[in-house]
């Protein structure tokens, strides 16, 4: 299997690194193909906890490549503070490699950031506020400041001139911040580049090498089929592509280089920031969840919405990504729960039913979900390591799952710890 594309189905927080994180102790290199700091990834590894929100997922197994690929933008401060958090915790970090053709956050995408949510109000996206969107603005005007920029001071001065001129009335407001001063900003990112150098390289061709001699290439998606910029509930989305297509443009590979695509699913449905969400529980049940499944964001700490699993939406992603596998996560959260429910189908404001995720976003906004009703199971699960340690119940709603998505279930998800995993069919036979 050398190409691997790892993908959220839901809007997000689907537990995508710790899978990442399992699979590649047998591949080459772990490659992010879209998204920014935006994302983060918690990983619990014999006890121990690491956060990233940049660097691959990989990068706690020693002499892989992660890599930072061309369609991810990166904010230099937050990179160098993650290897540093790493090397003070004696990882080897001699593997990460960022694309010389990666953009990057400057100051003014994380003021617009912040500005464009005030100025749109009750209308607000709910951004991570990380610059993510006007950094991908000015990528697509062709304004932005690449990585390599960082290594030619007078190109890097430049750029910046030129990226800022345009922005001077927006910003106005922001004159006196020294962050904003030409000078002070070229110097500060300078010294970026000094300290990135190291890790700096053409990762489109490590990636070639690696597929062209047989080894495994994992794609790492951020976000979710959701969020997609395209695909998801537009306006209220991220500003990149996390569908598994995007992972030959984000990190400069052919659409035959990829084998296999697997989509991540939480075993419930949970959201960040604002728009549709057809399954949230606003009652004891979503308390439950959200308690359960600690759900807080890793990068805002804001509290998740939380909802029972929504059928429709997976066979949407499963559609755009042409899955191949499913994992699923965080199955342990729902012992405890005498019934789940799992919608099947939407029903329009106007009694229209909706087997397919609609397309219109009117019916989204206003669509109720309809459901199947699925007995739950008591038992704490968190030990279970094979299919037959699951109950009946467990084992019933997962077949639910896969049915509807006629997709084979291959990893299950039974809590926080690196080793709380369920390998299924190939994946235990491999493992044996
Ligand atoms: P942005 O990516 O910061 O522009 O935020 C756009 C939307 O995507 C907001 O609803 C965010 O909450 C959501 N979002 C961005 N990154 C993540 C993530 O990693 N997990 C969940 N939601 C995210």
């Amino acid at each position: 299997m050398p190409g691997v594309v790892i993908i959220g189905t839901q809007w997000g927080d689907e537990g995508k690194g710790k899978i990442v994180d399992m699979l590649a102790a047998d591949a080459a290199v772990v490659v992010r193909f879209q998204g920014g700091n935006n994302a983060g990834h918690t990983i619990v590894s014999d006890g121990e906890t690491f956060k990233f929100h940049l660097i691959p997922s990989g990068i706690l197994h020693p002499g892989r490549f992660c890599v930072i690929g061309n369609g991810v933008v990166v904010d230099p401060s937050v990179l160098i503070e993650e290897i540093e958090g790493l090397r003070r915790r004696r990882i080897d970090v001699s593997g990460l490699k960022v694309s010389a053709n990666a953009h990057l956050i400057m100051p003014y995408h994380v003021m617009l950031d912040s500005a464009h949510e005030a100025k749109l109000g009750k209308l607000e996206i709910g951004t991570t506020k990380r610059g993510i969107g006007p950094c991908y603005a000015d990528k697509s005007a062709r304004l932005g400041i690449r990585v390599q920029d960082l290594l030619d001071a007078k190109i890097l001065r430049k750029k910046i001139a030129a990226a800022l001129e345009p922005k001077q009335q927006l910003l106005r407001p922001f004159a006196r911040d020294p962050k904003l001063d030409l000078h002070a900003m070229t110097e500060e990112y300078l010294r970026y580049g000094h300290r990135l150098e190291p890790h700096i390289a053409d990762t489109s061709r490590l990636c070639w090498d690696a597929l062209d001699s047989g080894e495994t290439v994992i794609f790492e998606g951020a976000q979710a089929a959701l969020l997609d910029l395209d695909h998801g509930t537009y306006p209220f989305v991220t500003s990149s592509n996390p569908v598994a297509g995007a992972a030959c443009v984000g990190a400069g590979v052919g659409p035959t280089d990829i084998d296999e695509v697997w989509g991540v699913c939480k075993a419930y449905t949970t959201r960040v920031g604002a728009g549709p969400f057809p399954t949230e529980l606003s009652d004891q049940v979503g308390a439950h969840l959200r308690d359960g499944g600690h759900e807080f964001g890793t990068t805002t700490g804001r509290e998740r919405r939380c909802g029972w699993l929504d059928l429709v939406a997976l066979r949407y992603a499963t559609r755009l990504n042409r899955l191949s596998a499913l994992a699923i996560t965080k199955l342990d959260v729902l012992s405890g729960l005498e019934t789940l429910r799992v919608a099947v189908r939407y029903r329009g404001s106007e009694g229209a039913v909706f087997d397919e995720f609609p397309y219109h976003q009117s019916i989204l906004h206003t669509a109720t979900a309809e459901y199947e009703d699925l007995p739950g199971w008591e038992e704490d699960i968190t030990g279970a390591r094979s299919e037959a340690d699951l109950p009946r119940e467990a084992r019933e709603y997962l077949e639910a799952i896969s049915d509807s998505a006629g997709v084979p279930i291959r990893l299950i998800g039974v809590g926080p710890d690196r080793n709380q995993v369920i390998r299924v069919g190939a994946q235990a036979r491999a493992a044996a």
